[in-house]
């Protein structure tokens, strides 16, 4: 399993993405309430962040061309865009861990979401 350390828990606020850089891959985390999700920060449509999109409800849009993500399980909601990867989530000691190569492990195993409950 690839975890990889993004944060501290505290540093997220709701209703506001943050995104990070983790080597080649760019990475959302999205807060509401005690649960934390994270998804791909590139839109599936071309090249712009959807951490810095418009958050409603846990629909993700994208500031370039409006499509919506769902951030709980990266399905696209608005469009025939691609769905955008999802990712597994882990708190440990109150830092945010992301497992990268969990978007496939997800889908295979059938779960419907990547969040996780501070
Ligand atoms: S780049 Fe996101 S919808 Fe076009």
């Amino acid at each position: 399993m690839n975890w990889h350390h993004l944060c501290a828990a505290a540093k997220l606020s709701e209703g506001e993405p943050l995104g990070f850089r983790v080597g080649e891959r760019r990475v959302a985390l999205y807060k509401f309430g005690d649960d934390i999700f994270a998804t791909d920060d590139v839109c599936s449509h071309a090249f712009a962040l959807l951490s810095t999109g418009f958050l409603e409800g846990h629909v993700i849009e994208c500031p370039l061309h409006g499509a919506m993500f769902d951030v709980r399980d990266g399905k696209c909601r608005s469009s025939a865009y691609k769905d955008i990867a999802a990712f597994k989530v882990e708190i440990r000691d109150g830092e945010v861990y992301v497992q990268l190569d969990g978007g496939a492990a997800l889908e295979a195993a059938g779960e419907s979401s990547a969040g996780v409950k501070l």
